[in-house]
């Protein structure tokens, strides 16, 4: 497919007003998406857990105006208040998806949005959030177009997604999605998430992610600096090869149920997405040191009790805990004895992998 076969090519029905509201979950990488070309195509591919319980609410109200074709119009508000801030995200947003969807100018949009976690918790409400907007608009695209098939809902709402935030792209389908062109994975692409379209071992079901809130604080750079950075980067081309390795390993992983390569190829992903970090021009660290006190104490918990808990992380300093569901009554104690005095406020978030997007 290409960025054209998302260009509708006329609309056979006309829709005045109403409403779409849609539940987007947040995903965590396994393979990490860093570093980008232009219209947000990755330089290399990604795959993802979808997460159950992180996710973004979003309802789209639209209306119909009389007077077309001007600036977008749409108001915003978040848990309930006017949120300006956020204003110029959507502004971006739109400008880039008005080619796919050529109806933004046309309509009042009021746009109501809140997270099941709290915002200022460091959890990433850029993907959750990106993907629940995009499935809104969808929804009054596929309104007039009624004969659009829901895979094409589906891969359309993923390509929108994508250009709102990258990883976004991930947030439409669950349990496991792959982005990015890979040799090894049929149906790949650049422009969208698929389904993981091969086997699972049976010990990736209910696969846990406890979410350690280690810094709640706003990030001193953000992931669209980061990617940027992978420009020139002296590394690059060896990060951008290990990604598809990793990721052709990866389909044996989860075929045979191997956790000891799975664990393997997971914590060096998140460790290489933080090197990156640290040998770019400028360099940074988003890591704190409770991030290492965390890493170090599952390494040790790991060895003493053979368990396969093991972590990740995305651009910041929370950590990721994953672990097979059979392991959850230990694990889950060893959190709360062990890991929990390192988190700000002793908080963390219990979630598991999780089905996709709702339509509310
Ligand atoms: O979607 P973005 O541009 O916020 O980038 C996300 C990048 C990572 O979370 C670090 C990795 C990933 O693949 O999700």
């Amino acid at each position: 497919m290409t960025e054209n076969d998302f260009v509708p090519s006329g609309y056979s029905h006309q829709i005045k007003s109403g409403k779409a509201t849609w539940s987007a979950p947040s995903n965590i990488a396994l393979v990490k998406y860093w570093g980008k070309k232009r219209n947000q195509i990755p330089a290399n591919p990604s795959i993802s857990f979808t997460l159950d319980i992180a996710a973004t609410t979003t309802s789209v109200s639209y209306a119909k105006l009389t007077q077309s074709q001007g600036p977008f119009s749409f108001e915003l508000f978040f848990e309930g208040n006017p949120k300006k801030d956020f204003e110029p995200k959507i502004e971006t947003f739109f400008a880039r998806v008005e080619k796919y969807l050529p109806f933004l100018r046309d309509y009042h949009f009021i746009i109501e949005t809140s997270n099941s976690f709290p915002h200022s918790s460091g959890i990433a409400s850029s993907a959750s959030g990106m993907s629940a907007l995009a499935l809104c608009l969808m929804d009054l695209d596929r309104q007039m177009n009624p004969a659009m098939t829901s895979r094409f809902f589906k891969k359309k709402a993923s390509f929108l997604s994508r250009l709102g935030s990258g990883s976004a792209c991930r947030s439409i389908e669950g349990p496991i999605v792959q982005w990015g062109d890979h040799d090894d994975t049929e149906g790949s692409s650049d422009l969208f998430g698929i389904g993981y379209p091969y086997k699972v071992h049976n010990v990736f079901e209910n696969y846990q992610d406890t979410i350690l809130l280690v810094d709640k604080g706003q990030k001193q750079v953000s992931s669209t600096v980061g990617h940027d950075l992978m420009h020139n980067h002296p590394f690059a081309t060896q990060r951008f090869e290990q990604a598809h390795n990793n990721l052709s390993e990866l389909q044996q992983v989860f075929a045979n149920g191997n956790l000891d390569r799975f664990i393997a190829i997971v914590e060096s992903e998140a460790l290489t997405l933080h090197a990156m970090m640290m040998t770019s021009h400028p360099y940074f660290i988003l890591m704190k040191p409770n991030t290492l006190e965390i890493i170090n104490k599952i390494w040790a918990f790991r060895e003493a009790n053979k368990a396969h808990v093991c972590f990740t992380l995305d651009a910041g300093a929370n950590v990721h805990v994953l672990y097979p569901e059979h392991e959850k009554d230990i694990t889950l104690q060893f959190i709360k004895n062990e890991l929990v005095a390192y988190c700000e406020n002793q908080q963390y978030l219990c979630d598991k992998i999780g089905f996709g997007a709702k339509k509310m």
